[in-house]
C-alpha cells in the first residue's frame, strides 16, 4: 500500500502528523506500507512551516513543490502542474488531503484525475457561506473523495444530502486534537516571558476580515477596547500583517507577534483568559481546552463547538463582542464537553481503516498504470 500525503498550509501540518505516525507505528507488524510526504510549498516561510515540521516530528517531505503565494487560481493550478507528474511516477495507492486549503482541493483534482483514490481527512464540515475559498475547496473535494474521513455527526449529514454514499463516508474523530493531546503536556511546561497574567489571546487571517480596509480597521478598534480591560496578545499570520501596513492601520498597544510555533501557541492558548479568532482550528483546539473563545465570524463550518463546546460566535458585532466578554470577565464564560471520538485516537482510526481496506483488497489485484492522458479520452 503506498500512500501520498499531501500537505501546504500551516494547519495541515498538524492533521498529518498523527495519521503519518500511527501508520508507521503499524508498519512494524503489517508490511508493505509505503509513505510519501508531500508539500506543496503553499506555506514557505520557517514560522509557518519548518517549525511545525520540528515540533510535531514530521519527517522531512520526500517532495516539495515549492509553489509560493499566488491568486487562488495561479496557487491551484501550479499545485496541479508540479504534482501531476510526481503521481504518475510513484503511482500511489490512495492519496490522503487534509482540510480546505488550496493544497487540498488542487490535489483531489489531479488525483481523481489520474484514477488514484484519494482520502480526505477532515470531511463533510460546511459553513454554507460560498463566499469563502475553503467552502468551495471542502465542496469540491469532498465530491472527488473515496474515503471521507469525518470529525463530527454533523460532516456525515451535510455529505449524505450531498449524495455521497454513505459506504464512503467514515467518523473517525478530530486528528488536529490528536496532536493537541500529544503535545499539551510540553505547551504547558513552556516558559512565558514577559507575558501578562490575564490576557485575550488573537489570532485573525479570514480575507473576509483582513482584507477589507474598513472592515479590518473595525476589528481593531474593538481589539483596542479589549485591551483596556484585558491585554491583547496577538501573534499575526503575515497575510494580516501585511494588510495592517498597506492600509496603514494603527495597533497601538497591541501586542503584535509573528506567528508562533506550534507547541509555543497552544501553551498560551491554554493559558488565556478567552481567545478572540476567525480560524477554524482554533475553534476546536478551545472547545478541547474548555477555553471560552470568541469567533469573528457570521458562521463557522464547526457547529459542534458552539452546540457542545465553547465558542460562540460574535460575527462582526460590536456589542456582541463587547457582551460575551464582559460574561468572560465576570466568570460566567459559556461552558462545554468535549466532542465525541475527539480523544486522541482519531489518526489510529485513519490508519486501521486504510490498512484493512488496501492490504485487503489488493492482495489479488493486477498492476496498476496510471494514465497520463485520462482526461483526453
Ligand atoms: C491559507 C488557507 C486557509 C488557512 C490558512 C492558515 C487557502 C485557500 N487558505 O490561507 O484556509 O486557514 O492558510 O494559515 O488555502 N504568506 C507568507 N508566508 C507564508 C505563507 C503565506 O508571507 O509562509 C503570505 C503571502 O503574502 C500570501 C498570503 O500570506 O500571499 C496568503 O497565503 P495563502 O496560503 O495564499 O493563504 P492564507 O491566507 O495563509
Amino acid at each position: 500500500m503506498h500512500i501520498f500525503h499531501i500537505v501546504g498550509a500551516r494547519p495541515n501540518f498538524m492533521k498529518v502528523a498523527p495519521v503519518l505516525n500511527a501508520l508507521r507505528a503499524r508498519q512494524n507488524v503489517v508490511q508493505n506500507i509505503v509513505q510519501t510526504l508531500i508539500h506543496t510549498g503553499q506555506h514557505y516561510d520557517v514560522n509557518m512551516s519548518d517549525v511545525f515540521f520540528q515540533q510535531l516530528s514530521i519527517p522531512a517531505p520526500d517532495v516539495n513543490l515549492a509553489v509560493g503565494s499566488g491568486s487562488h487560481a495561479k496557487q491551484t493550478a501550479e499545485i496541479m502542474i508540479r504534482l501531476e507528474p510526481v503521481v504518475l511516477e510513484r503511482q500511489p495507492d490512495i492519496a490522503l488531503v487534509y482540510g480546505d486549503v488550496n493544497s487540498t482541493v488542487a490535489t483531489a483534482l489531479v488525483c481523481a484525475k489520474l484514477g488514484v483514490q484519494v482520502g480526505h481527512v477532515e470531511a463533510g464540515l460546511r459553513s454554507f457561506d460560498r463566499t469563502m475559498p475553503e467552502e468551495i475547496n471542502r465542496l469540491v473535494t469532498d465530491q472527488l473523495a473515496d474515503l471521507l474521513f469525518t470529525p463530527s455527526e454533523d460532516g456525515d449529514e451535510n455529505l449524505r444530502k450531498e449524495g455521497i454514499s454513505p459506504d464512503k463516508i467514515f467518523r473517525v474523530g478530530n486528528v488536529m486534537i490528536d496532536s493537541l493531546v500529544r503535545l499539551l503536556p510540553a505547551a504547558q511546561a513552556a516558559k512565558t516571558d514577559g507575558l501578562p497574567e490575564r490576557y485575550a489571546l488573537v489570532t485573525l487571517h479570514r480575507p473576509a476580515n483582513v482584507d477589507d480596509n474598513a472592515r479590518l480597521k473595525g476589528i481593531l478598534e474593538s481589539l483596542l477596547e479589549v485591551n483596556r480591560d484585558l491585554a491583547v496578545v496577538f501573534p499575526a499570520h503575515p497575510r494580516t500583517r501585511k494588510r495592517i501596513d498597506d492600509f496603514g492601520l494603527n495597533a497601538g498597544q497591541l501586542r503584535l507577534l509573528d506567528p508562533l510555533p506550534y507547541v509555543d501557541f497552544l501553551g498560551l492558548q491554554s493559558r488565556a483568559t478567552v481567545v478572540i479568532t476567525d480560524s477554524g482550528g482554533i475553534q476546536e483546539e478551545t472547545t478541547y481546552l474548555g477555553m471560552p473563545c470568541l469567533t469573528v465570524r457570521e458562521n463557522t463550518e464547526r457547529p459542534i463547538t458552539v452546540s457542545m463546546g465553547t465558542n460562540v460566535l460574535v460575527g462582526h458585532d460590536r456589542e456582541k463582542l463587547r457582551a460575551e466578554l464582559a460574561r468572560v470577565l465576570a466568570g460566567k464564560a459559556k461552558k462545554g464537553t468535549v466532542p465525541p471520538l475527539w480523544d486522541g485516537h482519531a489518526g489510529e482510526r485513519i490508519a486501521d481503516i486504510l490498512v484493512t481496506r488496501f492490504l485487503g483488497a489488493q492482495k489479488d489485484a493486477p498492476p496498476r498504470h496510471l494514465n497520463p492522458c485520462a482526461s483526453l479520452l
